[in-house]
């Protein structure tokens, strides 16, 4: 089969990774990058450090309003789907990117597969969430990551042409496991960053979701990495360019204890948050990797739309939104300081992960339903 598949930003890159070995060995591949991300640290790094091939086709969106970035991709993409005439487009979670790729593809009466598809927080003052339903609407292939997800679809009454497959990411941290587990890994990030980093001597924490850019949220979290920090033990931030921009904006400065740091490559990220005391973010891809890392992990949005790794981690995954008493008292109970280093060293000594095999049961379904696709 001739599949266009489209990417876009930092965790589309990641997930790509995940894929591209299995989807390549049975079909042609045409990779296009919108470059919704484009900084080095957010995009480039990524391809030489995961063996990406270099996009077929580079669109070069960049940043923008809602509006303004979709408008661009819609433009960038229509004729490349025209010119490819693809058997399918294949598109990965919930951003614009996605949404993009799904409606120039469903315009063209190009059948679409959606990796992640299902996935529901149910507000929709997410731009995620707008990208989600109307992506899944359009969709010939969903690629549900978790039974929750599944439901979810039923829910809004689809139930064709929806798979259970597990989670990309999960194959791809199986993958990088070996490499992250022992403490020379931990000591090659801290080199790198110039810091001193202990098992279990620090917090790590990402926050860029457009909700906590907003001028109040700023202020909370900022507040809430500040009430948990220490000098024996700061909070590592690797700082999305967003998020940056938004603090430089408001004036909103990060207490001393908080170590901003640039975007980190994938594999640091996954070391750095099984050797942390715990993880405290609002990114989807970190909450599920601490997840299986085992690391306590709080969630700083209201919801999750990863209610089964929630479910499934004890309670050390917890949601804590920007409460930052609540915090405190969740990190005190799951990474006590004092305990939380032996923690840390056991959880890498015991690390096991295996992979979900979404990627193998993702092509099995696209071949599934080739007479479908008209191929
Ligand atoms: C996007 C996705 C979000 C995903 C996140 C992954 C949407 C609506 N949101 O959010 O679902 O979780 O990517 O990280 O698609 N910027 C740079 N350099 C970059 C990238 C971004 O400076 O390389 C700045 C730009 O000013 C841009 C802002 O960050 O305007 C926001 O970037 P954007 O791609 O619009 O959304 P994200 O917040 O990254
Ligand atoms: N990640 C990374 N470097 C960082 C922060 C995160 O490589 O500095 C990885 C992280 O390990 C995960 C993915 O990026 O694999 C998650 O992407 P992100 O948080 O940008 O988006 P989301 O998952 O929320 O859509």
């Amino acid at each position: 089969m001739r599949i266009v598949s489209v990417v876009g930003t930092r965790p589309q890159l990641i997930k790509a990774a995940a894929l591209l070995p299995a989807l390549r060995a049975r079909h042609e591949e045409v990779f296009v990058d919108t470059g919704q991300h484009y900084d080095e640290a957010m995009a480039g790094t990524f391809f030489e450090e995961l063996d990406l091939p270099r996009p077929d086709r580079a669109l070069g969106v960049g940043g923008g309003t809602q509006a303004e970035q979709v408008a661009r991709m819609l433009v960038g993409l229509e004729p490349i789907l025209l010119a490819e005439r693809p058997a399918a487009v294949l598109v990965y979670g919930d951003t614009n990117s996605t949404l993009a790729g799904a409606l120039v593809a469903a315009k063209l009466g190009i059948p679409v597969a959606h990796v992640e598809a299902g996935l529901r927080s149910f507000d929709r003052r997410m731009p995620e969430e707008v990208n989600r339903v109307v992506t899944d609407h359009l969709s010939r292939w969903l690629f549900a990551p978790t039974p929750t997800a599944v439901a979810n679809l039923a829910g809004e009454g689809i139930t064709q042409g929806v798979t259970l497959v597990g989670d990309l990411m999960e194959d791809l941290a199986a993958r990088a496991g070996p490499e992250i587990r022992g403490s020379a890994a931990l000591g090659a990030v801290g080199e790198a960053l110039g810091l001193d980093l202990r098992p279990g001597g620090f917090l790590f924490a990402t926050i860029h979701r457009a909700e906590n850019r907003e001028p109040d949220a700023l202020g909370a979290w900022a507040g809430l990495l500040g009430a948990v920090a220490t000098r024996e033990r700061p909070v590592l931030l690797p700082l999305h360019p967003g998020t940056r921009a938004a603090l430089e904006r408001e004036g909103v400065a990060l207490p001393p204890d908080v170590h901003v740091v640039p975007p980190l490559g994938y594999r640091s990220s996954l070391a750095l948050q099984l050797h942390a005391a715990a993880v405290l973010t609002d990114s989807g891809g970190v909450q599920r990797e601490a997840a299986w890392l085992g690391t306590p992990c709080l969630v700083l949005r209201g919801t999750t739309e990863w209610v089964e790794a929630l479910a499934d981690s004890g309670g050390r995954m917890v949601v804590v939104g920007l409460d930052r008493e609540r915090a405190a008292a969740e990190l005190a109970r799951l990474a006590p300081v004092g305990a939380a280093e032996g923690l840390a060293a056991s959880r890498a000594r015991d690390l096991v992960l295996r992979p979900a095999g979404a990627a193998e049961a993702i092509v099995a379904g696209l071949e599934g339903d080739r007479e479908a696709a008209g191929t």
